[in-house]
């Protein structure tokens, strides 16, 4: 984040001025020398997130790809950057984002009270539910309303975790991939799980076990995360986000990837 708005400093500076000062406290630099380290640290947009979430960002051919994946490259070619990835867990995606590490946070991520206390969110790109997983052959759990006094699989840090916390005499089991819960349900060792329904869709896919119960609960937006300090990035965001809405082609990345 701190990268990019001084890189902008730099490349506007650089335009304007004839002779060069220079951006990275060293004020002998030259232009030329300038012109040399932008190309090495900057034209690069950082964004953080967690390639576990399909279809949204996830591993093809040992390749990030996704919808998130589509949007952050949509963004950084429209400013003029090339895109770079950070993949880490959900839950240390806010600190990358508060401490510069990365510039934005695009991982499938919910508008929350608590994680406006730390970044702001950009306009929201997706409207999306919590769906309840639970085995093919169960009949117990038929919604929300079932899932009292349940072990439920989540995944750590997510909105499905926060809103598990909330049922009555649940037991929830923390995993680091929502995968991973998937695969303890199936396993037996859990009764459900609660996770964003298209990642559940994707999960339940091919999976004769497993099935995604139809009751939603909670409706919730996603949206891009990025640091309080960079407004600048912010609103450049939220201009590409409204520019890719009104061509169409944020449908067009979203329908394929989500087949209705
Ligand atoms: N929407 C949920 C949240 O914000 C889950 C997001 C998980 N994303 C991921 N890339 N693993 O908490």
């Amino acid at each position: 984040m701190k990268k990019f708005t001084k890189l902008l400093a730099c490349v506007l500076t650089a335009a304007v001025m004839v002779t060069a000062v220079g951006c990275g406290g060293n004020t002998e630099t030259t232009e030329n020398t300038e012109t040399t380290e932008n190309t090495e640290t900057a034209g690069e947009i950082v964004m953080a997130t967690n390639a576990e979430f399909p279809p949204y960002e996830f591993r093809e051919g040992g390749e990030i790809v996704g919808i998130d994946v589509e949007i952050a490259q949509a963004i950084a070619e429209k400013l003029g950057y090339t895109l770079k990835i950070e993949d880490m867990a959900f839950d240390s995606i806010i600190p990358a984002i508060q401490s510069g590490k990365a510039d934005m946070g695009l991982a499938g991520m919910t508008v929350t009270e608590d994680r406006l206390v730390n970044v702001n969110f950009s306009d929201s790109y997706v409207t999306a539910y919590q769906a309840i997983i639970v085995k093919a052959d169960n009949t117990d759990i038929t919604g929300p309303d079932s899932l009292t006094g349940k072990k439920i699989g989540v995944q750590l840090g997510t909105t499905g975790d926060i809103y598990s916390s909330d049922i009555e005499g649940a037991t929830v089991e923390r995993y680091s991939k929502g995968f991973e819960a998937v695969q303890a349900l199936e396993q037996g060792k859990i009764d459900a799980v609660i996770i964003d329904v298209e990642p559940a869709k994707e999960f339940a896919k091919d999976n004769a076990n497993i099935k995604v119960l139809d009751t939603p609960f909670t409706e919730e937006e996603y949206a891009i995360a990025i640091a309080k300090d960079n407004e600048e990035l912010l609103n450049s965001v939220n201009e590409v986000l409204k520019e890719l809405k009104e061509s169409g082609k944020f449908d067009e990345i979203k329908a394929k990837y989500i087949s209705e």
